[in-house]
């Protein structure tokens, strides 16, 4: 098993170190150190309970971690909140997916990042210039969808996906976190969302991956940490690993 290593600073675009996370008396994670290279797929794998989900949400603002440090894109970053994180370049896409149903595909594509026009004193929704952009960034991912005025209510499993991954990268963030994106999909939109992935790689977006899928993190990742009852377990780079080491170091057996 190797020991969670150490890469120079200036090629981590995230890294922590120390961090834990208590919830009340239960211990969601601790004394975690953990990095992100630009430019790779970083995956975090683990068996259910095993705290990926509470890490990533201590890593962009939405739970403070109780110890620990944060640096994102060189800086020593503690994220108050979720807003901090997107503002510095972090865009997440939750387990739980946050598109509103009633609103077509443009405007969720630009919920909370309405573009607005000014004259004089007078504030506009530029409506025109939401919908071009919104076309833009869903052909630049290769994105199908019926209609950018479709309700999103109506789409597939796989194009909602596809909709929260492109309101995650539209922004031009410089790391993409996905929490499971795919736990919910078919095999055809699975796909999709894996080719999407690595269309953010090829423009150089770091992407923290979070999955069970063995197979999926050793086509899509660079590097590979396991997360074990609370603990970083392991890392190994994911063209020098088995699916049987995976197994093995997720449930404790290597
Ligand atoms: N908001 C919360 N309140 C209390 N316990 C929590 C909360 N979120 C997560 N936990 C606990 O933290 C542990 C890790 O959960 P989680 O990070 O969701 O694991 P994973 O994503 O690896 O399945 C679990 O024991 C879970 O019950
Ligand atoms: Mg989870």
């Amino acid at each position: 098993m190797s020991a969670p290593h150490h890469i120079p600073a200036a090629e981590a675009i995230i890294a922590c170190e120390g961090l834990s996370k208590h919830f009340g008396g239960i211990r969601a994670f601790t004394d975690v150190a953990f990095q992100a290279r630009r430019g790779e797929v970083t995956a975090v794998i683990g068996d259910n309970g095993a705290g990926k989900s509470t890490l990533i949400r201590s890593l962009v603002g939405v739970h403070q971690p109780d110890t620990g440090n944060l640096f994102f894109d060189g800086r020593a970053r503690p994220f108050a909140n979720p807003d901090e994180a997107r503002k510095a370049g972090i865009e997440t896409v939750h387990q739980n997916l946050a598109l509103i149903d009633e609103l077509t595909v443009a405007q969720n594509l630009f919920l909370n990042r309405e573009i607005v026009r000014r004259i004089g004193p007078f504030a506009f929704l530029d409506r025109k210039a939401m919908k071009r952009e919104a076309r833009s960034m869903l052909s630049r991912l290769s994105i199908n969808v019926p209609s950018i005025n479709q309700r999103v209510r109506r789409l597939s499993g796989g194009q909602r996906q596809a909709i929260s991954i492109c309101r995650a990268v539209g922004s031009g963030a410089k790391l993409v976190v996905m929490d499971e994106p795919t736990a919910a999909l078919g095999v055809q939109e699975t796909a999709n969302v894996e080719a999407l992935i690595r269309r953010l790689r090829e423009q150089s977006v770091s992407v923290i991956l979070v999955s069970h899928n063995f197979d999926q993190v050793r086509r899509l990742s660079d590097q590979i940490w396991v997360m074990r009852a609370g603990k970083m377990a392991a890392t190994v780079r994911a063209s020098e690993t088995s699916g049987n080491e995976l197994v093995a170091l997720v449930t404790g057996a290597a």
